[in-house]
């Protein structure tokens, strides 16, 4: 075998994707304006760079179709999702009170250690996918059973005006082209999961993060003939029976420029009701410090206002990504299928914003849609219960392959996630086409595949 070492577990969008050029002359458009150099060296304003919250508005409009247009007093600019994931447990919960937070699994596993951070070591607890992407009556009976033996009905710590709002449960979800499982939520479950949401008191927190990263799942579609990107449960929640319960509402929307630009960045935003969004960019560090990433957002604002952004996203990165992602489809099903593995990501999803039955058939007629950063693939039954070694070896050379392993998605700390990941999502792997060219990704699978002949060849 030839090359390097493969890494198709990184998430990172491959530096020959990113936009320099555009960045640069963005940056430029800045620091060749004294207003915008003046606006954009200062502390930025809590809820970030106003010009870009404008034209996160426009373009947030523009992409998922809601019903009315959204306003910028909905977002406040975020340092990426991660950044941010923090920052809503500092404002909204206190452990104890927030009885427990719900984790999808297989679950984006660099998660877990935020939520730790910020109090809830031992209170995280898994709720499986289903085929629609979320077991929501798992989670229904996880939560009255919560609430059964909740002690604490009061906060005790964070108290008075400064916390106006803390939630019971937080409900963490990746709901469209899911980092790990590459599933994504039916619009049914979207909806039971709010209407969930509203009945316990809790916050429906989505890494968005994916979405606008879609292509058609066989080759000789049309890109064009895509329907719409599936509404978020940010906006389920805005319209559902009515729209949000109260002011503060039940979801909130976790974007990034990450995984669309770079990571490097550090520019992300937060979506939900007008009453959240205020008290989240109220943090203390963000009143001390402004918008944690202001430099970076202005720059940003000039690549979304100006088109750059679109234009990267339809001419190169979608692009690239789909040309890898039928290259790794190919090699998959030529090499791995044939050895019992299976792809595990569900059916597609890709129904119109329209939620109910009628429309089925209208749903049914739209066209497969792939997308995100990763696939998820089931192991043969004689090598699924040891995902990790088999990771272990691979790292090895001859293969010097790294993969995501089963294992690694469980929701820490809780006994039933590490129950059902040996009875399920523990038998497989997730695979990333999002750092390697096409034929590193291809000469990977080939390597997967080696690995397994030999292993099979010892036993
Ligand atoms: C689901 C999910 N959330 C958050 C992140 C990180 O986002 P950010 O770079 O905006 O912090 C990732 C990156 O892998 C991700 O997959």
């Amino acid at each position: 075998m030839t090359g390097g070492h493969i890494n198709l577990q990184r998430g990172w969008p491959s530096l020959a994707l990113a936009p320099s050029a555009q960045l640069l002359k963005s940056a430029s458009n800045v620091f060749t304006s004294t207003p915008k150099t003046a606006a954009s060296l200062v502390y930025g304003p809590s809820a970030g760079y106003a010009p870009l919250r404008e034209s996160l508005a426009k373009w947030l409009t523009e992409i998922y179709s809601p019903k009315s247009q959204l306003q910028s007093d909905r977002i406040c600019v975020t340092n990426g999702a991660s950044g941010n994931l923090d920052n809503i447990l500092a404002r909204f919960t206190e452990p104890g009170y927030t009885r427990n937070i719900w984790i999808i699994e297989p679950s984006y596993f660099l998660a877990c250690p935020i939520f730790m951070d910020a109090g809830f070591q031992g209170l995280m607890k898994g709720v499986p996918e289903d085929e629609e992407g979320l077991d929501v009556e798992f989670l229904r009976r996880g939560l009255q059973e919560s609430e059964k033996k909740a002690q604490q009905q009061e906060p005790k710590l964070k108290t008075g005006t400064r916390y106006a709002k803390l939630y019971k449960h937080i409900i963490y979800c990746v709901p469209t082209f899911a980092n790990p499982s590459g599933k994504t939520m039916s619009l049914r479950r979207r909806e039971e999961l709010v209407r969930l949401a509203r009945e316990f008191d809790a916050l429906v927190v989505t890494d968005d993060v994916y979405d606008v990263l879609r292509w058609p799942e066989h080759a000789n579609d049309d890109a064009s003939q895509l329907g719409s990107v599936p509404p978020r449960i940010v906006d389920v929640d805005r319209t559902l029976d009515g729209g949000p319960k109260d002011e503060w509402g039940n979801a909130m929307s976790n974007g990034s420029m990450s995984k669309i630009i770079a990571p490097g960045m550090r520019v992300g935003w937060a979506e939900a009701t007008p009453a959240l969004t205020l008290a989240l960019s109220q943090l203390g560090a963000t009143r001390s410090g402004g918008c944690p990433t202001h430099l970076s957002a202005s720059i940003v604002h000039e690549m979304l206002s100006s088109g750059a952004l679109q234009e990267h996203l339809k001419d190169t990165v979608n692009p690239t990504f789909r040309a890898r992602y039928y290259g790794m489809i190919k090699a998959i099903k030529a090499e791995l299928l044939p050895l019992g593995f299976s792809i595990s990501v569900g059916k597609p999803y890709n129904e119109s914003s329209k939620p109910t039955n009628e429309d089925a058939n209208e749903a049914s007629e739209a066209i497969a849609e792939a997308g995100g950063y990763f696939t998820y693939l089931t192991l043969p039954s004689d090598l699924s219960a040891r995902t990790s070694r088999l990771a272990a070896e691979a790292l090895k050379k001859p293969y010097d392959l790294k993969f995501a392993f089963g294992d690694m998605f469980q929701v820490q700390g809780d006994a039933g996630s590490i129950d059902r990941a040996a009875d399920g999502f523990g038998r497989g792997i997730r695979l990333c086409w999002a750092w390697h060219t096409e034929e590193e990704i291809v000469e990977g699978i080939r390597r997967l595949a080696k690995l397994i002949k030999d292993v099979r060849g010892r036993t």
